[in-house]
């Protein structure tokens, strides 16, 4: 038994930022960002936020699918941006579209989020609690960037990506691996508020998102084709299986990089950062979709997901469409 995509959508703040926007904010060029990370532009929330966003691609993954909101039986949404802390964006999601029938709940895992929600419902489904489950890639990053701070500034973009999954006999997802490392959290982190009670003194706090580009960039590349061919030996296969590879969308080089590695030809790298930037745990859904309504995916075709993100976590998953 397994889980199956069955339908997929995706949504962006309707606000798009060139290059060309950032380089009169810091000091870089639309040649530098494009050359050192595949990126042209990037959707920027001007008011859309991460439950908007969300529920509407959990909408049209819905509508993809042929399904109802009440059939819903889980909903899950993975973010690292959400508005509030209660409720969460999933409860909010659930009530925007009617889903008055399913388990909510957020998590994150930051950019590997949506996996590590995949394989969530995954296994909610195999241990037969659940039959089928909504999941939500969601994130209004802007929010959490420091617009001064060029190493990170020129990287991220705002959207969602959804997908519905329900149970099926054969086929669907056939692995999945999925890793942490906290010790290695000072690489990526940030976004955090100052603690303000009565009897708590001024302590520091990271305000925006802080990362260290070029160590990420070298667990990224090294992290990857591990998890990938973990994955794959654990379904019993190889890379030459493989008719396509759907990855975190950090870096165009990252993805060169891995592609190199795993010695797959880069043209099984389908990419969407030129447009839409590294929206984080949005990214894989986002493609996915775009990918669907492209009639680029057909079933029974194998497809390898792939992220990795802050905490560090990174993950992986092989199916069958
Ligand atoms: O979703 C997961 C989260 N994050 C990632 O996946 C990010 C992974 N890392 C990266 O994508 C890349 O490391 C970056 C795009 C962030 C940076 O690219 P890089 O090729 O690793 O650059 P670097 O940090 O090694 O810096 C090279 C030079 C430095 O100048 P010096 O010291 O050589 O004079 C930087 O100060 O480029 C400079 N630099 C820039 N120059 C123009 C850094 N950022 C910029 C910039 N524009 N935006």
């Amino acid at each position: 038994m397994s889980i199956r995509i069955m339908g997929t959508g995706s949504a962006l703040p309707g606000r798009r930022v060139e290059n060309r926007e950032i380089v009169e904010l810091v000091d870089t060029s639309d040649e530098w960002i494009r050359e050192r990370t595949g990126i042209g532009s990037r959707h920027v929330s001007t008011g859309e936020t991460v439950v908007a966003l969300a529920a509407d691609a959990c909408g049209q993954a819905l509508a993809d699918a042929g399904r109802q909101a009440e059939e819903v039986e889980l909903l899950l949404v993975a973010t690292c941006s959400p508005e509030d802390v209660a409720p969460c964006m999933a409860c909010q999601v659930q009530s925007r579209i009617g889903a008055g029938n399913a388990v909510a709940f957020d998590l994150n895992a930051a950019c590997a989020g949506f996996l590590f929600a995949l394989h969530t419902a995954w296994a909610y489904v195999e241990a037969g609690i659940y039959r089928n489950a909504l999941i939500a890639g969601s994130e209004v990053l802007s929010k959490l960037v420091d617009w001064e701070d060029r190493g990170t500034c020129i990287l991220f973009g705002d959207g969602a990506g959804a997908v519905y999954v329900e149970k099926c006999e054969t086929g669907g997802i056939l692995s999945f691996v999925q890793h942490a490392d906290g010790s290695r959290g000072a690489v990526l982190a940030g976004g955090s508020r100052p603690l303000e009670n009565p009897w708590a003194g001024q302590r520091d706090f990271q305000k925006f998102l802080r990362m260290d580009g070029r160590e990420v960039f070298a667990f990224a590349l090294r992290q990857v084709p591990l998890n990938v061919e973990e994955a794959l030996g654990k379904a019993h296969l190889t890379v030459g299986d493989v008719e396509l590879f759907v990855l975190h969308q950090a870096n165009r080089r990252i993805i060169e990089g891995i592609s190199k590695r795993l010695g797959a030809d880069i043209s099984l790298f389908p990419m969407n950062l030129d447009q839409v930037g590294n929206t984080s745990s949005a990214a894989i859904p986002l493609l996915l979709d775009q990918l669907n309504r492209k009639g680029k995916l057909r079933r029974g075709m194998r497809l390898v997901l792939s992220g990795f993100g802050a905490g560090l976590t990174c993950g992986a998953c092989v199916m069958e469409w």
